[in-house]
C-alpha cells in the first residue's frame, strides 16, 4: 500500500452498536455490525497511523495491527473516549451509540408472572453523547468527524449535527436506503464540512468510504 500519508497521527475511531442492559439476560442494542468503523479503522492503520478502535458488540474480527479496545454500554465507550481524547490527533465515531439505556437495571430476570397486565413499561433514561463530549473538549489542530444516520431530512439533521458536536466534518447516511446503512457492505454519503462544502458520493464499499474520509482527513491536515 503506498498512500503512507498518516505515518506519526494517532487515531481514534468507535464503532459498533453500545448494547444497554434492562436485566441479566436481556438488552436494548441496534443494527450496528461495525462494518464501517472497523474500514475506517483499517484503512487508517494500512496509511501508517497509529490507531485504537473502541468497539461496542460487533461480530467482526479486529483488523490487524490495530489496538482494540471493546466495550458494552454507552457510558463505557465514553468513558474510554473521553480518557484517551487528549492523546489523538484525529477521532472518527462511526459507533450507533444508543441514546437511551434503562433507568433501573433490574438485578435478576424479569419474570413473565411478575407482569399482572399483558405489558412492561421500560423506564429510559439519555446517555451521553459522546461526540458531543468529545467536540466540547477538542484541542486545537485535532480533526474530529462523525456520522449522521437518518432516515430524513438527511442534510438539514446532518448540518445540525456537525455543528452541534463541533465535528470537522460528518459523513451522513440514509439509512433507509437499499445498499446504504447498517450491516450492508456498501454504503451511500453524503459529506459535509465545516466551510459547508457538500459532496454526495455513488453507492460504494465501505472500504472505499472509509478511503474517501481518511483521504479528506489527509487534506484537512494538509491545510493546517
Ligand atoms: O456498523 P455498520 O453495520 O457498518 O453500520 C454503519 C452505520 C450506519 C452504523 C454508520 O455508517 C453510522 O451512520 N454511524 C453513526 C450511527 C449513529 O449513531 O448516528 P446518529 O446520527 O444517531 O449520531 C450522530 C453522531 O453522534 C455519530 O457519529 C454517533 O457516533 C455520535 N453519537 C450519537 C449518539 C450518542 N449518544 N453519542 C454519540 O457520540
Amino acid at each position: 500500500y503506498d498512500k503512507k500519508d498518516l505515518v506519526g497521527k494517532k487515531v481514534l475511531v468507535n464503532a459498533g452498536t453500545t448494547c444497554e442492559d434492562i436485566d441479566p439476560v436481556r438488552f436494548i442494542c441496534n443494527r450496528s455490525t461495525g462494518k464501517m468503523g472497523y474500514a475506517i479503522a483499517r484503512e487508517a492503520a494500512w496509511r501508517g497511523a497509529q490507531v485504537t478502535l473502541v468497539s461496542g458488540r460487533s461480530f467482526l474480527q479486529p483488523p490487524a495491527g490495530v489496538e482494540f479496545i471493546p466495550v458494552w454500554s454507552a457510558d463505557e465507550m465514553c468513558e474510554v473516549m473521553l480518557k484517551k481524547q487528549d492523546e489523538y490527533d484525529i477521532i472518527i465515531g462511526a459507533a450507533a451509540v444508543g441514546d437511551f439505556k434503562a433507568a433501573n437495571k433490574a438485578e435478576v430476570k424479569l419474570k413473565k408472572r411478575d407482569k399482572k397486565e399483558d405489558k412492561l413499561v421500560l423506564e429510559l433514561v439519555s446517555t451521553p453523547d459522546i461526540l458531543r463530549e468529545l467536540g466540547r473538549r477538542k484541542k486545537p489542530g485535532q480533526v474530529m468527524v462523525g456520522f449522521a444516520a437518518e432516515t430524513n431530512n438527511l442534510l438539514e439533521y446532518a448540518q445540525r449535527k456537525l455543528e452541534e458536536k463541533n465535528l470537522d466534518f460528518i459523513v451522513a447516511n440514509d439509512v433507509s436506503e437499499e445498499g446504504a446503512g447498517f450491516a450492508s457492505d456498501t454504503n451511500i454519503v453524503t459529506i459535509i464540512d465545516r466551510q459547508g462544502e457538500i459532496k454526495s458520493l455513488p453507492q460504494m464499499s465501505k472500504a472505499e468510504v472509509a478511503v474517501a474520509i481518511i483521504d479528506k482527513i489527509v487534506e484537512i491536515l494538509k491545510k493546517e
